[in-house]
């Protein structure tokens, strides 16, 4: 024998380092996280396999047999590299789960002055909406809309952006208005997400806003992984009703922002994310009315067995 092949072979393996280690078998069937006669079954396999004794005669654990030092020997050897490939193992499975996840992972916002032409061109604008299609939306009633604005019509949007900043603003400097007008123009492709819960539907109008959240989500994730930079903006002007019904706005409708795409000419700057731990916890059932949560990662992890037992229908 000069290698271990399986996990079972590692444990047995284990244990009989533990029992070196510990010199008691309780503490070493412990330390394996084993009951006492599980680890005893581990052992007499192990010496079935090397077909020698390894434990002096004697039911406690008295020492070693010459051979059994032999086997120890080798066995911590064999599990130094045994468990060096297991880590190599997890690790190049974690990279690979990591790489596949990148398109979003990596997705950052690019605001306008750091987009450059060409926008996405006709057939990858509708490639991104399809993807926005394809969100979680309760009853499948798309609560949302986009209103794309092509380059004929930029100065005309222009015009409602300087009027809106007009009316918001009457001290507004010949500055402000610039900037106001610049942004109608200067994204290479320019979208307006609007928000249009349905009336007539059970489907609540908050699971409808989420839903179009989700869109929204879809939409700047798919212009990333096109290798477009795209931001949200919404800005004051959303809340503007004058402004939604110059845009051709119902009344029920939402301006939830503006979606400018592009090239990207310059890289945002690096920004610190939120961790997991931050907004992930687990619900522990409380005897009084406080909620109890412990952070996610403080809790063991679930076994096979807690499979299938989550609440929830799908
Ligand atoms: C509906 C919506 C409207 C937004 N409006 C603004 C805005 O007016 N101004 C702003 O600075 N960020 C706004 N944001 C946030 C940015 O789009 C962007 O998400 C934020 O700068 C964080 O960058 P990140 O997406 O790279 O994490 C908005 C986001 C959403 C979803």
């Amino acid at each position: 024998m000069d290698r271990i092949s399986t996990f079972d072979e590692a444990l047995q393996l284990r244990c009989l380092v533990l029992l070196d280690q510990e010199r008691d078998a309780n503490r070493a069937a412990r330390a394996c996280g084993l009951a006492r006669t599980e680890f005893e079954a581990h052992i007499d396999a192990l010496e079935v396999r090397f077909g020698c004794a390894v434990l002096l005669p004697g039911g406690a654990c008295e020492g070693f047999t010459a051979e059994g030092q032999q086997v120890i020997a080798w066995a911590r050897r064999s599990l130094g590299e045994w468990d060096g490939l297991q880590r190599a193992l997890a690790d190049m499975k974690h990279a690979r789960t990591e790489a596949s996840l990148m398109p979003l992972l990596a997705r950052r916002s690019v605001s306008p002055k750091r987009l450059q032409a060409p926008g996405p061109d006709l057939g990858e604008i509708d490639l991104i909406v399809q993807a926005a299609l394809r969100a979680p939306d309760h009853g499948g009633l798309h609560p949302w809309r986009i209103l794309e604005f092509r380059e004929e019509q930029r100065l005309a949007l222009a015009n409602c952006f300087e009027e809106e900043k007009r009316r918001r603003d009457p001290l507004a400097s010949a500055g402000d208005l610039r900037r106001a007008r610049a942004h109608a123009t200067l994204a290479p492709v320019l979208l307006a997400f609007i928000v249009s819960p349905r009336a007539r539907t059970k489907v609540p109008v908050r699971e409808q806003w989420l839903a179009a959240g989700a869109a929204l989500g879809n939409l700047l994730n798919a212009a990333h992984q096109l290798g477009f930079g795209a931001i949200v903006l919404s800005g004051e002007r959303c809340f503007d009703s004058v402004f939604a019904s110059r845009l051709g706005l119902r009344g029920e409708e939402y301006l939830a922002g503006f979606v400018s795409l592009g090239s990207v000419a310059e890289a945002p700057p690096a920004k610190r994310h939120a961790l997991p731990g931050q907004v992930w916890s687990c619900w522990l059932p409380a005897a009084d009315a406080e909620q109890a949560v412990a952070p996610a990662d403080e809790l063991p992890a679930p076994t096979d067995a807690d499979e299938g037992s989550a609440a929830g229908e799908p």
